[in-house]
């Protein structure tokens, strides 16, 4: 029955009562001790275990789960079992959530019925021309990640061998190995005290005559200083591929992220604003970047002659499947963001009192971020043990990315210290991002672990 449930857990009922618990550990613990699979149960339960009564609070029941005590019986006064209460799905809280209760399993079954569950089918299409409009861009090319559309982007761009891209110290390692991959030399700097973004001053300090590229990274839904590093980036006529995996939505003076550069990269992976499961998306103004985009995700294949190959590609395509929940998911996209928006507010009110937390800015001249994460600074030296206490209780956090620049295999592309980017990412935490019933007890979970 344990084998067949998949909780690990029996309860032993007798007579309609319930006499015990029995969890795969307690069976594996009385074979060491030198029972036989044969044993009568009768013969081995009679200890104490827990329970709940289906009059207890709410609050009364979770208390009675741990780490280690992961499913509960409910009885009633008969001691009857009525339910259960299951740690993961009751007292767990996760840092992000999916919504797939729009029109995502209609179109995933649409697409499955159809059979165009490879990369061609109408949700390809439909989902790269409502994101291209979403973004206030001409065109979309469909990805499989977010990483591989920043890989194409550079790739594009004609990006390889002998040339430098500039990327911020406090990203995530996607950035920097998308330059890696191109055979380019990336260029990591520091980044800005208050945006935690990509610093247009030290943009511009490291430039050389190999530059080629910035990869601005709207880190955490903040969007960068657009206006300064599009001056830089005309002025020493570099290309600027943006890195929005984390800030679907959000805008700069007005425009989206995205839209900005030569070509803008989105992922779609499960944590993100809007997810495919897996997936990315790659946007521009440009038709020639555009059709070279779509040349190179497609093994480089002539789109005239077919099996005529001029470039080396690669297979980077989006499956129909996967562009369905995308069309399904930029459907709600207004409603997730309003959503995150509100938890994050409501943290701010509630933790409002702490002086030692900082919330991400949210009144930078222009910038209208997005929350992705709910992002704060607190104490360097507390912030790993708030992160251990939480999880204790349950609740899962984020540690901000380590800076590139301390990493062995990426701290030689560092082109001077990068101080503030380690100060913020020595902070930095990310709080579970999901509203529910329980969320004024997670904000008090939180309260108690500073
Ligand atoms: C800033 C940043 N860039 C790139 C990526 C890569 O996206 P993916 O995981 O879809 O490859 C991610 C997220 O995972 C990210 O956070």
């Amino acid at each position: 029955m344990i084998n067949n449930n998949s909780k690990g857990t029996v309860f032993i009922i007798d007579n309609n009562k319930l006499c015990g618990v029995l969890t795969d550990g307690d069976i594996r613990r009385l074979l060491l001790s030198g029972y036989k699979l044969q044993e009568k149960i009768a013969n081995v339960i009679g200890g104490e275990f827990v329970y709940a009564y289906n009059t207890e609070t709410y609050e009364q029941v979770l208390s009675k789960l741990k780490n280690s005590i992961k499913i509960i019986p409910l009885v009633n006064k008969d001691f009857e079992v009525v339910d259960y209460v299951y740690y993961d799905k009751d007292v767990h809280v996760p840092v992000a959530d999916l919504d797939l209760r729009g029109n995502e399993f209609k179109y995933l079954i649409d697409a499955f019925l159809t059979t165009w569950i490879s990369s061609q089918g109408p949700y390809v299409e439909m989902f790269e021309k409502n994101f291209a409009k979403f973004c206030g861009c001409e065109h979309a090319v469909t990805t499989s990640s977010g990483t591989v559309a920043l890989h194409l982007a550079l790739l594009a761009l004609g990006i390889g061998k002998g040339d430098e891209v500039i990327v911020p110290d406090l990203t995530f390692v996607a950035t920097i190995n998308a330059v890696l991959y191109t055979g380019a030399t990336p260029v990591i700097v520091d980044v800005e005290e208050e945006s935690w973004c990509i610093d247009p001053k030290e943009i511009e300090k490291a430039i050389t005559g190999k530059t080629k590229a910035v990869i601005p990274v709207h880190l955490y839904g903040q969007p960068c200083d657009m206006s300064a590093i599009m001056a830089i980036a005309k002025k020493h006529k570099i290309f600027v591929v943006e890195d929005c995996a984390e800030a679907h939505g959000a805008t700069f003076d007005g425009k989206y992220v995205g839209s900005f550069g030569q070509i803008g990269c989105f992922s779609f992976y499960g944590n993100k604003v809007i997810t495919t499961g897996e997936g990315g998306m790659c946007v521009t103004d440009d038709p020639v970047l555009h059709k070279k985009m779509v040349l190179l995700k497609n093994h480089g294949m002539s789109q005239e002659r077919k099996y005529w190959h001029d470039v080396v590609g690669y297979n980077y395509r989006m499956t129909n499947l996967q562009a369905a929940i995308g069309v399904a998911q930029l459907e709600k996209i207004s409603e997730f963001l309003r959503n995150r928006a509100e938890v994050e507010e409501k943290y701010k009110k509630l933790l409002l009192d702490i002086p030692f937390v900082e919330f991400q800015r949210d009144d930078l001249p222009k910038r209208k971020k997005i929350t992705w994460l709910v992002s704060i600074l607190v104490n360097e030296n507390r912030r790993d043990s708030i992160i251990s206490k939480l999880k204790d209780k349950g609740m899962d956090t984020r540690p901000f990315f380590y800076p590139l620049s301390v990493m062995d295999i990426y701290k030689q592309y560092a082109a001077r210290p990068c101080q503030k980017s380690k100060d913020i990412a020595a902070r930095g935490m990310n709080l579970p991002t999901v509203y529910n019933k329980k969320f004024e007890e997670t904000v008090n979970m939180i309260r108690e672990s500073f």
